[in-house]
């Protein structure tokens, strides 16, 4: 198959209505109920639209960041072969107990979890060297994400609890590590992926902005200069609804805290807004660093 014409004539829209259902309802029954402890997950409708995309059945398809494991999830229902990393072994042990899931409701694809630091990937899986359809993933945005909220209502009392907002309290998972070496480190995972990648295999990263003391932090901008210093060229950019549309209306599908957040923000000036949105950001290797060019 020649994956250059594959990626060409097989473009996505340019906004990805990936979240005309919430979230919740995406993974109900699909998806362990344990995964709600991850406090940063990809919408299923993402990864899903991604795979049907840029691969066939029997293809492989690589998320080095896995989390819970959507991506293979999502790949495995497809029919497409999978492998996810993971750094922290609790989410590693549900994304394999997610596929183990998937295996029961039919999923034909074949998939597997290694648990380690991802920017040891091209080492860690030097067997799939030159393999993959597709790497597929998100880097973590932050040590504090939205996670779960429960109300007064749900606790029986007044009060709002927050909770499943971290990752871990391991310093060194990379959500955990200044934006700075989070994104350098980002920048090691996309060299090692890009050796995984076969030849017109590309490389697809969802990516939102977040805010640290108030102060945006463009991690999409940033995710791009590391990807383009790591010989990879952004290819193609959507914009991957978290937001459903109705009848022309913006559906909003943000968290409690996040309309806290951006109210508490516009009260002090800064015209902050619930993001309806994630940058996925298309990127394959600069040909000339591909072993005899062409793809
Ligand atoms: C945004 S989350 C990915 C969520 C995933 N797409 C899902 O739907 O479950 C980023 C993940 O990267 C993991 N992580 C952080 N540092 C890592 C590293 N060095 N190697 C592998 N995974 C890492 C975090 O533990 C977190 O689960």
């Amino acid at each position: 198959m020649n994956t250059s014409t594959h990626t060409e004539t097989r473009r996505l829209a340019s906004v990805l209505l990936t979240g005309q259902r919430p979230s919740r309802l995406q993974r109900k029954g699909r998806y362990m109920p344990e995964s709600m402890t991850h406090p940063a997950k990809m919408l299923p409708a993402i990864a899903a639209k991604v795979i049907a995309t840029y691969t066939e059945p029997g293809d492989l398809v690589i998320d080095p960041m896995c989390g819970i494991g959507t991506t293979l999830v999502e790949a495995v229902h497809q029919g497409r072969d999978t492998t996810g990393m993971e750094f922290e072994a609790h989410f590693a042990q549900m994304a394999a107990g997610n596929l183990r899931h998937a295996r029961t409701q039919g999923a034909t694809g074949t998939g597997q979890v290694v648990h380690g630091d991802a920017r040891n990937i091209a080492t860690a899986l030097a067997d799939l060297t030159g393999t993959a359809a597709l790497v597929l993933t998100s880097p973590p945005y932050g040590a504090t994400t939205h996670g779960q909220v429960c109300t007064g209502r749900d606790n029986g009392g007044g009060k709002i609890d927050k909770s499943h907002n971290r990752y871990s309290t391991d310093r060194r998972n990379l959500a955990h590590r200044p934006t700075a070496e989070l994104v350098a480190g980002f920048g090691q995972i996309l060299t090692g992926c890009a050796a995984l990648l076969r030849p017109g295999g590309v490389i697809a990263v969802t990516v939102r902005p977040f805010r640290v003391a108030g102060e945006l932090v463009d991690l999409p901008g940033q995710v791009i200069t590391v990807a383009e210093d790591n010989g990879l060229v952004l290819a193609d950019r959507f914009a991957a609804l978290l937001c459903g549309l109705r009848d022309g209306q913006i559906v909003t599908r943000a968290s409690f805290f996040q309309m806290i957040e951006s109210r508490r923000l516009r009260e002090h000036g800064i015209p902050a807004m619930a993001t309806a949105h994630e940058d996925l950001l298309l990127f394959q290797v600069r040909t000339e660093l591909r072993p005899g060019g062409g793809w």
